[in-house]
């Protein structure tokens, strides 16, 4: 029997190997990861990720799961609004999680983390563990993204909150043809500049292209279990929020 396929960019790769593929290309670009978001963004993913907080509104003592998590950037922002609480880092890639584990130290914040690798489509946390779960410019990398909306289900409390960040789809043709020059030309570009990796950013922009709609994700949500499911988009649509609750 042939091995079921799975986009890798714009490559179809079987599914066996995207995972693979995946921790190639952050691990690659780990150490530079932070800076190469500031530039190829123009320090816009930092505006996205605080109005990621804004709509999330963390409290105090809640405990997070931030799936792909990476260098902890979601992490950090929770545990600052929250005033205390408790952060799980889950990262498919060790050195995003070194890099991040680096910053919890240099920002006296290492006690309220923990650094775990693992997948998000097989958590390694028991059932309703969790008060929010976030995945934040991740959900786009994982092989069966389904599967990983189930398990976020599945690990948080009732009452629960999961908040999605990621790149979408902007409404307006124009526009998107505009993006698309900018993207598919500038960012490869200044991944070999930056980082010398010119083939993960090419990548990147190829998988953004490929992650469903805002409304096909919002049903992908709802099919998840998840209730009071909704989205808002940033920046024309560039980004986009997914919230929803397990009620
Ligand atoms: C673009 S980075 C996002 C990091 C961070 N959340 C942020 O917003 O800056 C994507 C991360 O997703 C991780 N990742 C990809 N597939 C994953 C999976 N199946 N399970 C867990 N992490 C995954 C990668 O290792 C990488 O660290």
């Amino acid at each position: 029997m042939t091995e079921k396929t799975t986009h890798f960019g714009f490559q179809d790769v079987p599914e066996g190997e995207k995972a693979g593929r995946v921790r190639g290309v952050f691990g690659s670009v780990a150490s530079k990861y932070d800076v190469m978001n500031d530039a190829m963004s123009f320090g816009i993913h930092r505006v996205w990720k605080d109005a990621m907080m804004d709509w999330l509104a963390p409290r105090p003592g809640q405990r997070l799961l931030d799936v792909a998590g990476g260098t902890g950037d979601i992490s950090f922002r929770f545990l600052k609004r929250a005033g205390h609480g408790h952060a799980t880092v889950l990262d498919l890639t060790e050195p995003m999680l070194v890099e991040g584990r680096k910053r919890a130290e240099a920002a006296a914040m290492a006690d309220s983390l923990d650094w775990v690798a693992g997948d998000a489509m097989a958590l390694p946390f028991e059932n309703n563990s969790f008060d929010v779960y976030t995945i934040s410019f991740g959900i786009r990398n994982v092989t069966r993204p389904q599967e990983a909306l189930n398990e976020a289900f599945r690990v948080l409390k009732p009452g629960g909150r999961l908040m999605v960040l990621e790149f979408s789809q902007i409404p307006n043709d124009l526009m998107q043809r505009a993006y698309d020059l900018y993207s598919f030309n500038i960012i490869p570009r200044m991944g070999q500049a930056i980082a010398g990796d010119r083939d993960s950013y090419q990548y990147l922009v190829e998988s953004i292209r490929k992650f469903p709609d805002q409304e096909t994700f919002l049903g992908m949500v709802r099919t998840a279990g998840f209730e009071n499911a909704k989205y808002r988009n940033l920046s024309m649509g560039i980004a986009c929020l997914h919230s929803g609750w397990k009620i």
